[in-house]
């Protein structure tokens, strides 16, 4: 649990769960969130504050990512406690004068919300106030097609996010759903899967039989192979 400002403890969210509703104006306009991205993922990230350095270069990553997740049925959405113009100025500088890791001109294309009385940041227990009180902490809420939050990250202010980790995690999930598996450590396409345990003996022995098409080392560790085109195929669209 969180204290907000008036000592009013708000849950936060929590994984599985229907992601908060909110309206919120943003640099496209105003949003309806989750409810305007029904039928498809979407990524709700916050970062500490317009015109600092390490968001700067998330930011140019983000929008230079844009396309890469849209073949991935997912939209991106950010926030910040600062306000429109600020913003949109912010925007406008990135895209005219930084360059990042080769990465320049960059237009960010998606909405970033404006959020001056922390209201969604708070929702989202962005505010973490070991960290810092007035800025949101680098939040990354994965939402699904059903409104459903299906991973969380929270980083400090001080480390900048790992986009290969952001992407493998929403091809991760978006596999696991599709084949009803689940993905073992630092699993990419083209990896072997995990299948869940046997729900009885029966099932298990017939698993390390190998009857099934798998291959089981103990009855709780079974894995079975799904072909990376196969996996790319099934999730992305050109
Ligand atoms: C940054 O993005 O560089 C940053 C923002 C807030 C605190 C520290 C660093």
């Amino acid at each position: 649990m969180e204290q907000n400002n008036e000592n009013k403890t708000t849950a936060m969210p929590r994984i599985g769960e229907k992601a908060p509703e909110f309206k919120a104006v943003t640099t496209q306009g105003e949003i309806h969130f989750p409810n305007d991205y029904s039928g498809q993922w979407v990524i709700l990230f916050s970062h500490p504050a317009d015109f600092t350095p390490v968001c700067t270069s998330e930011f140019i990553t983000f929008a230079s990512l844009e396309k890469k997740f849209a073949e991935a049925n997912c939209k991106l959405v950010g926030l910040s406690v600062d306000g429109l113009y600020s913003h949109i100025a912010w925007l406008r500088t990135i895209g005219e004068k930084i360059e990042y890791k080769g990465m320049k001109n960059v237009e960010v294309k998606f909405p970033l919300i404006e959020d001056i009385t922390m209201e969604v940041a708070k929702k989202y227990g962005m505010i973490q106030p070991g960290e810092a009180t007035t800025k949101a902490v680098r939040a990354v809420f994965y939402v699904d097609p059903k409104g459903i939050i299906r991973t969380i990250l929270y980083y400090p202010l001080s480390l900048g996010r790992n986009f290969d980790e952001i992407y493998r995690i929403l091809i991760a999930l978006q596999t696991a759903d599709a084949f009803n598996i689940a993905t073992p450590a630092d699993w990419r396409p083209g990896d072997d899967v995990i299948v869940s345990p046997a729900g009885s003996c029966g099932a298990a022995k017939s698993r390390m039989e190998g009857k099934e098409d798998m291959t089981c080392q103990e009855w709780f560790f079974c894995s079975k192979k799904i072909d990376k085109e196969k996996v790319l195929k099934t999730i992305l669209k050109k």
